[in-house]
């Protein structure tokens, strides 16, 4: 009976007016993921056609098509073949490799080759080879082992990349580029051009050394730099300002070898293409909001690893990704099935692919595409999921591609130029991430598992959350949360007073605003230049070896890892949560205030809440902050999401628990994927099913 009433609740939000909503986000008619005259959500593979002899490509084409294969991913690894040796290009393979591809209504995106540099370059120039932290050179035959500081191999990708674009920049078959291949995980090569390149920008970033060393506080542990050429590649722990300005360099170096290529693209390629980068979800190794500015649109890797699929962190990577261009994304390599890097590399159950692709659509993707289509027959992958075995033809596994593939293009039509639409975000910064990551203070704390945890809560809540930059613009959203922003400088934090002044509900979470832009501790206490507004500061923080009691508006539970001592200092900020009997210091201390402030209110919870704590927290933020969607309990193990724009509006509902689970919409819809006019809805496990009014 309950599960039913919560069902029932879950879909309430359907009937949900979407006036009013801000298009903060994506404007409705510009969907560069929905390529015109193809369908509007696609499936895809990665193919080498360089790996085969060209008379097998028909084959493979063939089975493709009839997996509803709509997009292949095309030449990020064939620098040798494209350019055997210097200088000499071979690209008529790949013209008639997209050909055939097109007959059989595929289309081709095409990846740089830059991840994997040729022998020939190599041993011409062995210094464009990285050289790893601990001194050695890497050796050719891997991959992502040229070094993007390196002028003489930009030299090279520009133009190997120019030959390319020259000649499928115009291609009508060739929809879209993919630069390099998840940019060398951002791996840096420790030697002196990049040292001193790091040494170059940080003089022109801070002019003179007086202004580093101060900003870094050199002068402690005789730090003191007195020319540029001292300062040094940070290796393990070092001087905080001095690693997040690393950080911060890597990022304009990554940025500037895909310029470097996309320029190359552009002055050839018709404005039609996209260009695209494949990232990788939460991984750190730069900045994906600066990453991103330059790209058509972001695309990321979703692989699971061992184990299964977790919807809640796996639909928090989507929408981490749709935030970083606040657009709809491309997944464009997703696991099939098993991978073969993992410490277990189990097989995803049977439908749970089939699950992950509809969540990916859910969250605001409009393509998948399975890595890879049949492995090489040698080369460093063999293992891998794939669609066809190493004879050629069709794994259980193509089975369910083809099923996804199918629906894809049975529904196609219902979400073309739709997205999402939030009243909710959370903040995320790679300088905060950064920050915390440099001085944990306890190894337990995990600021995206806290992320997470707010993110898990408030989704219940309603069908969409955005994931954005802490300074994208924030007008509309009813409820933004920043679980973590410890480097909160003041043109920051006056961009989200002025969020809140404007009737905004903001939520700051432990370790806000401890430090500036300059990872230097404020001198104010935290969250530092909004402690005013807040009318609350944090006494101090304590790093927990053991759970602690919390009880307050929010029922009575456990805070764990970290807890922070708030203090009132005006009569405006009210304590929501106090910790009880605990280390003497927290004792009956306020763990969470609130604040009016303006037309709207900031709120700071200082500790990380167990899972019951969280939900009634989150439950109260969608009460104060008045989001539409009334505050329900979505039946365990169903995701439901919306897909909105152009007069549209898709209910998907996709059941990630292994047993049935049965909806009541409480009126008759459309049921996109079987077809039919149901009041209910019955979800197999790993049940997917689109709604329309
Ligand atoms: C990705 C990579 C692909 C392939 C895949 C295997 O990270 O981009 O080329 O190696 O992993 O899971």
């Amino acid at each position: 009976m309950r599960l039913r009433l919560f069902s029932r609740l879950a879909v309430m939000l359907i009937w949900l007016p979407l006036a009013g909503t801000l298009l903060r986000a994506q404007r409705l008619d510009s969907f560069p993921t929905q390529i015109p005259q193809h369908d509007a959500i696609v499936v895809g593979t990665a193919w080498y056609p360089e790996q085969w002899p060209e008379s097998r490509w028909e084959e493979d084409l063939k089975l493709m098509e009839a997996a509803n294969i709509k997009v292949v991913r095309i030449a990020e690894f064939a620098w040798s073949t494209m350019e055997p040796s210097e200088g000499h290009y071979e690209m008529d393979w790949l013209e008639r490799a997209v050909a055939a591809a097109a007959k059989h209504h595929i289309m081709s995106a095409i990846g740089t080759p830059t991840a994997a540099p040729p022998a020939w370059l190599t041993q011409k120039h062995p210094e464009i080879l990285r050289i790893e932290e601990n001194g050695q050179r890497v050796t050719h035959g891997n991959r992502a082992h040229g070094s993007s500081t390196s002028a003489i191999y930009r030299e090279y990708s520009r133009k190997i990349v120019e030959e390319m674009a020259k000649r499928f920049g115009r291609n009508p078959n060739v929809v879209g580029w993919q630069i390099d291949n998840e940019y060398g995980y951002a791996l840096m090569s420790h030697d002196d051009v990049t040292r001193k390149q790091f040494q170059d920008w940080l003089q022109r970033k801070y002019m003179t050394l007086e202004a580093l060393n101060s900003f870094w506080t050199t002068a402690y542990w005789s730090e003191t730099y007195d020319n540029w050429s001292e300062i040094p590649i940070p290796v393990g722990g070092h001087n905080p300002g001095l690693m997040l300005e690393w950080k911060r360099f890597v990022t304009s170096v990554w940025s500037d070898y895909q310029t470097n290529q996309i320029s190359a693209i552009r002055k050839y390629a018709e404005p039609r293409q996209f260009i695209t980068g494949n990232f990788m979800g939460f991984f750190d190794g730069f900045d994906h909001y600066i990453m991103c500015e330059p790209l058509t649109f972001a695309s990321w890797d979703d692989y699971v690893g061992s184990g299964h699929v977790d919807p809640d962190f796996n639909g928090l990577s989507h929408d981490l990704t749709r935030g970083f261009k606040r657009a709809n994304f491309w997944l464009i390599e997703t696991q099939p099935g098993a991978v073969n890097w993992a410490s277990v590399n189990n097989y995803l159950n049977k439908g749970e692919v089939r699950a992950m692709a509809w969540q990916a659509i859910a969250h605001g993707a409009d393509a998948v595409s399975y890595w890879q289509w049949r492995s090489a027959l040698n080369g460093q992958e063999q293992y891998h999921g794939t669609l066809l075995g190493a004879d050629g033809t069709p794994v259980p596994f193509y089975e369910e591609v083809r099923q996804i593939g199918q629906e894809f293009s049975k529904v196609q039509e219902a979400l073309r130029g739709t997205t999402i639409q939030s009243e909710v975000a959370l903040l995320y910064s790679y300088d905060s991430h950064w920050a915390i990551q440099f001085q944990k203070h306890t190894r337990r704390y995990d600021d995206i598992g806290l992320l997470k945890s707010y993110y898990r809560a408030l989704r219940k809540l309603t069908p969409s959350v955005d994931v954005i930059s802490a300074s994208a613009p924030l007008g509309g959203y009813k409820l933004v949360a920043a679980p973590g922003l410890n480097v909160l400088p003041k043109d920051l934090a006056n961009h989200l007073l002025d969020y809140v002044r404007d009737g905004g509900h903001l939520v700051l979470g432990p370790r806000s605003g401890l430090k500036d832009e300059h990872n230097e501790l404020q001198t104010r206490r935290q969250p530092g230049h909004l402690a005013d507004a807040l009318g609350a500061r944090v006494e101090q923080f304590y790093a927990l070896e053991k759970d602690f009691p919390a009880s307050g508006d929010w029922g009575s539970g456990q805070v764990s890892i970290w807890a922070e001592q708030l203090g009132l200092l005006n009569s405006s900020a009210r304590t929501l949560l106090r910790y009880r009997k605990s280390n003497g210091w927290l004792d009956d201390q306020p763990a969470a205030v609130t604040s009016a402030y303006g037309k709207g209110r900031i709120t700071y919870i200082g500790a990380i809440l167990d899972d019951n704590l969280m939900n009634a927290a989150a439950a109260w933020m969608a009460k104060e902050s008045g989001l539409r969607t009334p505050v329900l309990s979505i039946p365990e193990g169903v995701e439901v999401s919306m897909r909105s724009g152009t007069g549209k509006r898709v209910i998907l509902l996709i059941n990630f628990a292994q047993e049935a689970k049965k909806v009541e919409l409480g009126k008759s819809m459309k049921l996109l994927l079987s077809g039919r006019q149901e009041q209910t809805v019955e979800l197999a496990p790993y049940g997917v099913e689109l709604l329309q009014e």
